[in-house]
């Protein structure tokens, strides 16, 4: 399937070299330019395009307001800065409508990246149900009470690295903004950096403040959401399956970015949950009376009422802004993990084991012999099935 994408700047001899570099890619690539952001507009009426890639300093209408623009109107095109250094304080102006930022000059495998992971999920997924969820999907929730920590911390005097990085490892929604931002190539990060403690001291707290006190991403849940789901409990489930994840890959003698890794996907993994409720209240009230009425998983709820599940949304969101594949993976798969292309035990496998971990914890404390609801072919397959007593016993050492 050949891609559409546009890019916009008001210098021509940049628009030539992007031209000039991604001449090869035209098999793959149909590619358009534009001048200035009226020229892009008026392009988008007439043709459909999947990527827009634009400057952020333009005369007339900049980078920002041009991609609120395309947020609005073409909700599920996806939407990259393409920008100088100097502009990084411009840049947080763009946090709630681009998905991910490339700084200039850009390598050409950066860029090739960038479109193709922000594409590759939306492929697989129920365009229509996706559209109409992603479109909806407008802030952040936040839990209240992490909301007025967190501002506390960053108007105190000693606010440190540590002590913003650990609130914002408390919170989903937190977490997941922060990791977009620092692992953008914008940022030029030598690496991709998955603890939001390092994000802060990479990004620096002022960046930081900014991200949290002055621009409109997060907000705290609607009462309704309160009301509809247990939220607080939640967050304690994605804390503490990403805790285990973590445990889990160090006992399988993964790699230190592997668990933390591991341990971001396992936090993560239902932030979908969360997004839908928080913005479909009313789909989502159904979602919870057919779950009670059926005795169906809530994903299995999901995709009948919304047509797509939390997993497949969080995973959506995530890979879109450019987190590390096998974070998005393991939010993606974290029901079935054989149902992943991914070959081999890894953060699919780990997050579904300690989700489930989580979850029968909490419902029998230090009492439960055999895992209900795991995948066993996959597990099977890795030879893993005989492990688990040991990953249970390695919880209840203290
Ligand atoms: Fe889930
Ligand atoms: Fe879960």
């Amino acid at each position: 399937m050949k891609r559409h994408i546009l890019f916009v700047d008001d210098e021509p001899n940049i628009l030539k070299g992007l031209q000039r570099t991604l001449r090869s890619l035209r098999e793959q690539w149909e590619m358009a330019f534009a001048e200035d952001a009226a020229t892009a507009l008026e392009r988008l009426e007439k043709e459909s395009f999947d990527v827009i890639i634009s400057d952020m300093r333009m005369p007339l209408m900049d980078g920002a307001q041009l991609l609120r623009k395309v947020q609005e109107k073409y909700p599920m095109m996806v939407r990259i800065i393409l920008s100088g250094h100097s502009d990084q304080e411009m840049i947080m102006k763009t946090v709630k409508s681009a998905h991910q930022y490339l700084s200039k000059p850009c390598e050409k495998q950066a860029l090739i990246d960038a479109v193709t992971r922000a594409c590759y999920l939306r492929d697989t997924l129920n365009k229509k149900s996706l559209q109409y969820v992603i479109s909806g999907i407008d802030t952040m929730p936040i839990l209240p009470a992490l909301y007025t920590r967190i501002m506390a911390e960053l108007n105190s005097k000693d606010a440190s690295a540590a002590s913003v990085g650990a609130i914002i490892s408390m919170d989903v929604g937190m977490t997941a903004k922060i990791l977009q931002l620092v692992n953008s190539s914008f940022f030029g990060m030598p690496r991709h950096v998955s603890t939001p403690m390092e994000a802060v001291v990479l990004l620096g707290i002022d960046v930081v403040k900014t991200l949290i006190l002055s621009i409109e991403v997060f907000a705290k849940f609607r009462e309704t959401t309160m009301s509809l789901l247990p939220v607080s409990k939640i967050y304690d489930h994605c804390v503490q399956t990403g805790a285990i994840a973590k445990k889990i890959a160090i006992l399988e003698n993964m790699t230190k970015e592997e668990s933390d890794n591991a341990m971001i996907a396992g936090i993560l993994h239902d932030l979908g949950r969360l997004l839908l409720a928080d913005n479909f209240p009313d789909e989502y009230r159904e979602v919870m009376a057919y779950v009670k009425e059926n005795q169906v998983p809530v994903h299995g709820a999901e995709l009948k009422i919304l047509g797509v599940t939390h997993a497949q949304v969080g995973a959506y969101l995530l890979g879109l802004w450019g987190l590390p594949d096998n974070i998005v993976e393991g939010v993606a798969f974290h029901h079935s993990p054989s149902a992943s292309i991914v070959k081999g035990f890894d953060l699919c496998g780990l997050v579904h084991v300690a989700n489930l971990m989580e979850h029968h914890e909490q419902m029998m404390s230090g009492g439960w012999d055999k895992l209900t609801g795991v995948d066993t072919d996959y597990l099977d397959q890795y030879d893993r099935t005989k492990r688990i007593p040991l990953w249970r016993d390695s919880l209840r050492m203290k």
